[in-house]
């Protein structure tokens, strides 16, 4: 049993009660994730698992076995450039204290892959033909999972805008 971590192979733990989570933060020192509520309610341990966004907090490490995660620390291309969002991110203010940063990238990256593959969302007028485009509203509907207790959603919106724009991956 194995878990595929940014590109690196892991082994799972023995214990099938550790988290997602968990294995990340407490075993792997990839803290870059971030315990939030640990619940399910606030977003913050946003990573993605076979292109989807998850809850790491909610969801077991076993049932990662043979799947690949990428985590915040997993984005930046290997010359060390960062992602496009996290760039945007910084040019649009999206964060101020950072904690529910990397779960907002993550969770805006497989996001906007969902938006492309034309999935409808609660916002969606049509849900035959899905969403015409990423409207500030589909954009809004699609994040408020990710919850910010400093308030920076007008700039992470404008930074997933941007990216968009930018026709960046
Ligand atoms: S820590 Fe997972 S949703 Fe809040
Ligand atoms: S930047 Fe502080 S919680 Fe979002």
């Amino acid at each position: 049993m194995a878990i595929v971590i940014n590109g690196t192979a892991y082994p799972l733990p023995d214990d099938p009660r550790v988290s997602l989570l968990d294995l990340l933060r407490e075993r792997l020192g990839l803290t870059g994730t971030k315990l939030g509520c640990n619940q399910g309610g606030c977003g913050a341990c946003t990573v993605i698992v076979d292109g989807a966004r998850v809850l790491s907090c909610l969801t077991l490490a076993v049932q990662a076995d043979g799947r690949e995660v990428r985590t915040i620390e997993g984005l930046p291309s290997d010359d060390g450039q960062l992602h496009p969002l996290q760039q945007a991110f910084i040019e649009h203010d999206g964060l101020q204290c950072g904690y529910c940063t990397p779960g907002q990238i993550c969770s805006a990256v497989a996001m906007v892959d969902e938006l492309r593959r034309g999935d409808p969302s609660y916002v969606t007028a049509d849900l035959a033909t899905g969403p015409e485009s990423a409207t500030r509203q589909e954009i809004r509907e699609r994040m408020s999972g990710n919850l910010c207790r400093c308030g920076a959603h007008n700039g992470i919106v404008e930074a997933i805008e941007a990216m968009l724009a930018g026709a960046a991956p």
